[in-house]
C-alpha cells in the first residue's frame, strides 16, 4: 500500500509541476465536451497522457481509468483511477483551486490515493488503514457540528436541466446551514472536508475519478462519505460529512428529492 502510495504521489507531483510550468502560456487552448460550459483543455490531455506513461512504464499490466481517454480493459486487479485536472474552470480562469487526483483500486477497494493542489502548494494523501495527511499532518474532519452551523460546500454539473435543479436544492438548503462554498473542484471539496476546512460536502453528478483518491482522505480523517438511502458514493449522488452531520444533511437533501431534472 506504502508502495502505490509513493508511485501515485510521486506521479501526482510531476503532473502537477508540468501543469503549473505550462499553465501560463497553454491553458486557453480548449475544447467543450458534454455542454458548451464543459471544458477540456490541451493540458488535462497532456497531464492524462504523462500519469498513464509514467503508470505503465512502472506497473505494466495495471488498468487505467482516466477522465479523458477512459479505461482499456485488462485483466489486473489493479485499477489506477485519474483525474489529470479536477477543477479545470478554475484552471482556466486562473484560480488556485484545481488537482490533479490519482486513486490505486485493488480488488475494487480503494487502497491508496493522492490530491495534489499545485496551486496551493499541498499534496493531500491517504492509505487505507493508515490515515489522511496533508503535507506531514494528520487530518482528523470536524465533529459535533450541528447542521444549522454547518459549513457546507457542493457543486453543480455540466448540464441546464440538471443545474436548474441543483440551484432549487441549494436554496432550500442555504437557510438551514451557516453557509455555502462552491469551490469549483470535487476532489479538494472532499478533502476540505478531511481538512476541517469544511464540515460537510454534497453533490450530484460527480464521477469516480472526481472522489476515488478524495474519498480515502476523507474516510481515513473519520468522515462518513456515501450517497443517498444508504448507497454508496456513485455519480447518482455525494455526500460527505462526519457521522452525525452526514445523517442530518442526508434527510435534509433526500427530503428535496434531488435526483430529478428539470
Ligand atoms: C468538475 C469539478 C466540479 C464539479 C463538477 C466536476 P472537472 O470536474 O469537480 O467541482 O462540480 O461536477 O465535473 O470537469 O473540473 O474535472
Ligand atoms: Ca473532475
Ligand atoms: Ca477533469
Amino acid at each position: 500500500m506504502t508502495d502505490f502510495l509513493r508511485l501515485a504521489e510521486e506521479i501526482a507531483r510531476e503532473a502537477g509541476e508540468m501543469l503549473l510550468a505550462k499553465r501560463p502560456t497553454m491553458s486557453r487552448e480548449v475544447e467543450t465536451k458534454s455542454s458548451p460550459t464543459d471544458v477540456v483543455t490541451a493540458l488535462d490531455k497532456a497531464s492524462e497522457a504523462l500519469i498513464r506513461e509514467r503508470i505503465a512504464a512502472a506497473r505494466p499490466g495495471d488498468r487505467i481509468l482516466g477522465e479523458e481517454q477512459g479505461e482499456a480493459p485488462g485483466e489486473s486487479d489493479v485499477r489506477w483511477i485519474v483525474d489529470p485536472i479536477d477543477g479545470t474552470v478554475n484552471f482556466l480562469y486562473g484560480l488556485p483551486d484545481w488537482a490533479v487526483s490519482i486513486a490505486v483500486e485493488v480488488a475494487g477497494e480503494i487502497v491508496a490515493g493522492v490530491v495534489n493542489v499545485p496551486a496551493r502548494g499541498e499534496v493531500y494523501t491517504a492509505a487505507r488503514g493508515e490515515g489522511a495527511f496533508l503535507g506531514g499532518e494528520r487530518l482528523h474532519c470536524n465533529t459535533g457540528v450541528p447542521l444549522e452551523q454547518a459549513l457546507i460546500g457542493t457543486g453543480f454539473g455540466y448540464a441546464k436541466a440538471r443545474r436548474q435543479v441543483q440551484g432549487e436544492v441549494v436554496a432550500k438548503v442555504l437557510p438551514r446551514v451557516r453557509d455555502i462554498r462552491r469551490g469549483g473542484s470535487c476532489a479538494i471539496d472532499i478533502c476540505s472536508v478531511a481538512a476541517g476546512r469544511l464540515d460537510g460536502y454534497y453533490e450530484r453528478g460527480v464521477n469516480k475519478w472526481d472522489f476515488a483518491a478524495a474519498g480515502l482522505v476523507a474516510t481515513e480523517s473519520g468522515a462518513r462519505i456515501g450517497g443517498l438511502h444508504g448507497a454508496p458514493i456513485s455519480p447518482e449522488f455525494a455526500l460527505c460529512a462526519a457521522p452525525g452531520l452526514f445523517e442530518d444533511l442526508h434527510d435534509l437533501l433526500a427530503s428535496l428529492d434531488p435526483l430529478r431534472d428539470a
